[in-house]
């Protein structure tokens, strides 16, 4: 697929990098990038082989740095809706996605890039990420999610003062609310995403899908029912190769070659 504001690419196998690639305006989330971000997801989710996906920005400043706020101020109410509904729909594919996708935050994660590093399965920092939902500033309120995500990540006293003030959280504070699972320098961000990768390429594929699904469904569920959704997914994976592969080579003591069925 040929993009003009995202570039993409397999760095080695199972492990693709899909990268905003707008850094004359930090990387902002235009129409076309969300229409373009909804194309390439759907490509990658198409394609068995893709076992980790890591989201990031172009340029050493910024990941995101929200919507595109000059495409905002020409927005009427129902444009701008079905600029939130098409955003909405592209952040629950990624949370849908059979694999996981992890966030590479390298500078400002503001406004619709808070959001959309929200929706990724995790987030690694670089020690100069801030994060942060300013909408109060423009006189608007979130419209990605972000009064949504971002309590159900970071508890609701913390979200409120985010949302409702505006500041932006650096890297550090980032980690101690819980917003981001890492914080490494710069330079090493993109390499920590492939060991992350890496890490995750060598487990079975089914099982890793499976256990993302039961995390991002089972916490909107009553507690007996996500316990029984896990049991149910517990038995299917019991009838996969892959299962039978896992444990045989336990009980051999080697290493397992998985096969993703
Ligand atoms: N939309 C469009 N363009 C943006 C942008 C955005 N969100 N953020 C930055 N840019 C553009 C600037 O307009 C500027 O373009 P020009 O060079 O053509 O003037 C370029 O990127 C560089 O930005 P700055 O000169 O402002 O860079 P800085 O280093 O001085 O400041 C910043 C960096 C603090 C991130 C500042 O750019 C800023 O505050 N940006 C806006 C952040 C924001 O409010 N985000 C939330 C948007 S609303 C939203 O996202 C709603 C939602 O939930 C869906």
């Amino acid at each position: 697929m040929q993009f003009e504001t995202l570039l993409l690419e397999q760095k080695e196998p199972g492990i693709h990098l899909l990268t905003i690639n707008r850094p004359q305006a930090l990387n902002a989330l235009s129409p076309q990038v969300i229409a373009e971000l909804t194309g390439a997801l759907a490509a990658l989710r198409a394609d068995p082989g893709v076992r980790v996906l890591l989201v990031t920005g172009a340029g050493e400043k910024s990941f995101v740095a929200g919507a595109d706020i000059a495409a905002m101020s020409a927005m009427s109410p129902l444009e701008a809706r079905a600029f939130a509904l098409a955003a909405l729909g592209l952040l629950r594919g990624f949370e849908a996605a059979p694999f996981p996708v992890i966030a590479l935050v390298n500078g400002y994660a503001l406004g619709g890039g808070c959001e959309l590093a929200m929706a990724c399965d995790w987030i690694v920092a670089a020690e100069s990420a801030q994060f942060g939902q300013p909408e109060v500033n423009l006189g608007i309120c979130p419209g990605f999610g972000g009064t949504q995500r971002l309590p159900r990540l970071v508890g609701r006293a913390m979200a409120m003062e985010m949302c409702v003030t505006g500041r932006a959280v650096k890297a550090p504070e980032a980690l101690r609310i819980g917003l981001v699972n890492h914080v490494v320098p710069a330079a090493g961000l993109l390499d920590k995403g492939l060991e992350l990768g890496r890490a995750i390429a060598a487990k079975g594929p089914v099982a890793v899908g499976i256990v993302k699904h039961l995390i991002q469904h089972g916490q909107d569920l009553d507690l007996e029912n996500a316990l029984r959704l896990e049991a149910d997914n517990f038995a299917v994976l019991c009838a996969t190769a892959d299962k039978r592969e896992g444990m045989a080579a336990f009980l051999e003591k080697r290493k397992p070659a998985f096969i993703g069925c």
